[in-house]
């Protein structure tokens, strides 16, 4: 059967949680999933096994995360091998525009940086975790919400993910 590898770095559970979303479009295809974190220890082994490859991460702080580039620096042979996918979560893509690769600013340095350039990416909203972020981290995209017009109270909490687009992209890419 052949097995598609959704890989997620994660830091409050978004990305892991899209990941899983594609995975169950994945497996209603008769197609087999498997669900890892980019810094799960076996993941040259998971890598080896499939067929097909689902990369998402997250944006803190206008960055994607080391583990993203390392990963795609350690295995960009075998990667670039696989039929491969790329997706980015961040509360920027709450705006109309900014939820496509072209719209994305995020998109356009990953392309820069990464030597892996993937044919298929799409931009996710992601969720607004006030009740759960540390002091500091609070304040500050409370800040960055004031700043770009979002939510501002921190008492709650707020998910932009738009599920049904996440689940037509799943979809789009197991038909590829
Ligand atoms: C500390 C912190 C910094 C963030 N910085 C940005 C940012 O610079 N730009 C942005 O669009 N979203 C930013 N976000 C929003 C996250 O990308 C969004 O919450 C996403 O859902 C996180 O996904 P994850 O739970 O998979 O890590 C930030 C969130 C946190 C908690």
């Amino acid at each position: 059967m052949s097995v598609v590898l959704l890989l997620y770095a994660s830091r409050e559970g978004q990305t892991r949680r899209i990941c899983e979303c594609m995975a169950e479009v994945v497996r209603s295809q008769g197609l087999d999933a498997q669900v890892r974190s980019l810094s799960d220890p076996d993941i040259a082994y998971a890598l080896a096994q499939c067929e097909r490859l689902i990369v998402g991460a997250s944006i803190h702080y206008g960055r994607l995360p080391p583990t993203l580039y390392r990963f795609i620096a350690e295995n960009h042979e075998r990667i670039e091998a696989l039929s491969g996918a790329f997706f980015c979560v961040n509360l920027t893509a709450r705006k109309p525009g900014k939820d496509t690769p072209e719209g994305s600013a995020y998109v356009r340095t990953f392309l820069r940086k990464s030597p892996w350039k993937p044919a298929r990416m799409a931009v996710f909203a992601g969720a607004l975790y006030y009740t759960r972020y540390v002091w500091y981290d609070r304040m500050m995209i409370r800040l960055i919400m004031w700043i770009t017009g979002g939510p501002t109270d921190v008492h709650q909490d707020v998910e932009f993910t738009d599920w049904e687009r996440v689940r037509k992209v799943a979809l789009a890419w197991v038909k590829v």
